[in-house]
């Protein structure tokens, strides 16, 4: 039973895959009792910190400043961070307090209004805990939801608000979820993912100190700074061992990950909704959803867990006919001619990709309105017939011809100032009245929390794709918000804008996705800048950064791969010297970096080196016959980018048949000494063969004795084995 209630002492056991997660009622309150390995349902009333200490209590209860709570509130004996904050404006009070009103457990696991989530394909995958706390004062009503996985040690957290009373309500902080690690918990370190454009998913790893530790968005996106996942590890934990707590929200705009150490060293931690510059008004009878936080649990190291959230995400948060299908090979002209191109020099470069067994073309930006520069057109998705004279509909004959299939870029939540839509409509971006608009990259962004704005948005693309045989989208959104405020909401609601653009996205992502279900869409923000598994759920894979320099792409797929599938991370083999860092690669090593589960080529075919081209034909063929192995299979990290001057990592088949080991060297030393690689994963009574040898090597050897890398002759040289059971 993944759900268990233990009715004396009041408790839920939630059982998720290889991990459990307890509460109990107390007083009325929800105090959390355990996080960790799998666990009896029992009695844990004395494993708490219940001794009064401390100068406040509250009469009759126990002082709460100590006590791990579920959903901590503001205004009693507890001082840390509050999950909920609700202002009362009948009376200027923000004091609640939220006692148990009774509980449901249901199959399966529901979709959120208006959000993205997780999902099961079937009910027996999850069962969902509602836990219904009250604040009888208010009429509030605060449902706490738990869905436990069956099949992955994950638990989902989400928390909807009620206005049953007769007051309007302002909600002005809610987050999604808060855990309250006790003493016995040790030492632990809060691993995170920032960075910048063209760097982003850096990892940094520091240990827990004394106080208040947040990681925030307030761009209006979750940004290239901060991913919204973190983990806190054990202070020893590595790939293989340790305990790890992870936490990452479904969620894509502005968000607080906060972490709270307080006098005794008990960590809480906590993730949602950035109450920064957020407030919405909840009226009698009206509800508010939270995003969805997922909590995962690895008792051995960071790869267990990255494994589990890989499998995790593709099952349970991306959706459509895309999920389980090999991805295309594909084309993108953008580094081959940024907006350089006309339909015959298009033409040109999708024969020779079509020559090397590409499968798709993708055309990026330049092909609409009159954009031959980044100054104008955005918002007016009409084909530019200048550099396109036949239309769409010929450039996309043409290209089928060859054999490929066609794709198209488009930014829909834009519009440059220099286009018809917003001469027609000034009113249509984000802005503050009498205040400047701040352009980036010379563009606004597009008020999304206006239904007529997403509309007009939907039946501009919606007509494109109908007219035309689109088979992939990049879905490009290139700068942050600025100037929050939109000009349909009252001034006391203008608070709501961000998080209502957020809504108002994931409606029109959602009405694409299912209108037009055939198409795989990839999410894009100038390059990883929204990077996260709200997207995630629309579409199942990201350009994972702009920087496409393979040396640069080890730190950043490496600190991807720590929260998101391979399959999610598009990523391209490009040109030398390379555009963003001019640094020059050798041609198999970006093809062995960009082999990930969305592999492309992003440069123009037809002047490469003969030998280059005869090495794409090879990297395309190979890729073919390892993508599903790559797309399904589980990861191992070996060597980290991070910490060594090599980078390496296999991918096993799940029935550990078949693997793919790729190791990378950085800088190399003089004089090198000899490098082994012990791998992981392998079934060590099977012998391997080394594809298109006759090599054998066993199991056992290759992951207790290692593999013997061949010493590197050059800086960025790179090796690839593709070993297959006998
Ligand atoms: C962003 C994307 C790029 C490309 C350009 C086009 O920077 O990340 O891949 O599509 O926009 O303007």
């Amino acid at each position: 039973m993944p759900v268990e209630y233990l009715a004396a002492s009041r408790s839920f056991f939630l059982h998720a895959k290889d991990t459990t997660y307890a509460f109990q009622i107390l007083n009325g309150w929800p105090v959390h009792l355990y996080w960790g390995p799998p666990l009896t349902a029992q009695n844990l009333t004395d494993f708490l910190p219940l001794r009064a200490r401390g100068f406040v209590c509250q009469q009759g209860d126990y002082p709460l400043d100590n006590i791990p709570l579920e959903f901590p509130v503001y205004g009693t004996s507890d001082y840390r961070s509050p999950a909920i904050e609700i202002f009362q404006p009948a009376d200027g009070s923000r004091i609640l307090d939220l006692r148990y009103a009774g509980h449901t457990v249901s199959a399966g696991k529901p979709a959120l209004a208006g959000l993205p989530a997780s999902y099961t394909d079937a009910d027996g995958e999850a069962q969902t805990l509602t836990l219904k706390l009250e604040d009888q004062l208010l009429g509030l009503r605060v449902e706490l939801l738990y869905s436990v996985f069956a099949n992955s040690p994950v638990i989902t957290r989400s928390v909807k608000l009620s206005n049953l009373g007769r007051q309007p309500l302002s909600i002005r902080r809610l987050l999604s979820c808060s855990v309250d690690f006790s003493a016995a918990f040790g030492d632990y370190h809060l691993l995170q993912l920032h960075g910048t454009w063209a760097r982003e998913r850096d990892l940094s790893c520091a240990r827990l100190r004394p106080g208040s530790q947040s990681i925030e968005s307030r761009r209006g996106a979750s940004s290239h700074q901060h991913n919204p996942f973190f983990a806190l590890t054990e202070l020893a934990a590595s790939e293989e061992h340790g305990r790890v707590y992870a936490f990452n929200l479904v969620y894509s705009g502005n968000f607080l990950a906060n972490v709270e150490v307080n006098y005794d060293g008990n960590p809480r931690a906590q993730l949602g909704l950035n109450p920064f510059d957020f407030s919405w008004q909840l009226a009698p009878g009206q509800s508010f959803q939270s995003p969805e936080a997922v909590l995962a649990f690895s008792g051995s190291g960071l790869g267990r867990l990255s494994r589990e959230l890989h499998r995790f995400t593709r099952r349970h948060i991306c959706r459509g006919s895309w999920r389980d299908r090999a991805r295309p090979v594909l084309l993108n002209n953008w580094e081959a001619t940024y907006f350089n191109f006309n339909a015959d020099r298009l033409a040109g470069i999708a024969a020779t990709a079509a020559e090397c067994g590409v499968e798709l073309f993708v055309l990026d930006d330049g092909w609409f309105g009159q954009r031959d520069n980044d100054q104008s057109s955005l918002g007016d998705w009409v084909v530019d017939l200048q550099k396109l004279p036949g239309g769409l509909a010929d450039l996309v004959r043409r290209i089928n011809g060859l054999g490929l299939q066609f794709g198209l870029w488009f930014e829909p939540e834009m519009v440059s100032p220099d286009s018809d839509l917003y001469r027609a409509h000034p009113d249509w971006c984000m802005h503050v009245p009498n205040r400047h608009r701040t352009t980036g990259r010379n563009q606004l962004v597009l008020d999304f929390s206006r239904p007529e704005v997403c509309e007009h948005i939907y039946r501009q693309i919606a007509a494109l794709l109908r007219g035309t045989p689109i088979r992939y989208i990049k879905w490009d959104m290139n700068r942050h918000l600025t100037e929050i405020g939109s000009a349909q909401l009252p001034p006391e609601r203008q608070q709501e804008t961000a998080h209502r653009y957020l809504l108002g996205l994931y409606a029109l992502m959602e009405r694409f996705v299912t209108e037009f279900p055939d198409i795989l869409f990839e999410g894009c923000s100038g390059g990883g800048g929204r990077f996260d598994l709200g997207i995630l759920h629309y579409m199942p894979q990201i350009w994972t950064s702009d920087n496409s320099d393979a040396i640069a792409r080890l730190r950043i797929q490496h600190g991807t791969s720590l929260a998101y599938p391979l399959s999610s991370m598009a990523a391209h083999v490009s040109a030398v010297p390379n555009h963003q860092n001019h640094r020059v690669t050798p041609y198999d090593t970006r093809g062995c970096v960009a082999a990930t589960g969305a592999f492309g080529y992003e440069l123009d075919l037809a002047k490469l080196s003969a030998d280059d081209l005869a090495a794409t034909k090879r990297q395309v063929a190979c890729y073919k016959q390892v993508r599903g192995l790559l797309a399904n299979g589980d990861l191992y990290r070996l060597k980290s980018p991070f910490t060594t001057s090599e980078a390496a990592w296999m991918v096993v088949a799940a029935d550990r048949r078949e693997a793919l080991v790729t190791h990378v060297w950085q800088l190399i030393e003089s004089n090198p000494r000899d490098h082994y690689l012990y791998l992981r994963g392998l079934d060590p009574a099977l012998t391997y063969q080394l594809a298109g040898t006759d090599q054998l090597w066993r199991g056992d050897a290759l992951m207790s004795a290692g593999l013997p890398v061949p010493r590197p002759q050059a800086d960025f040289t790179s090796t690839q084995w593709h070993l297959v059971a006998q």
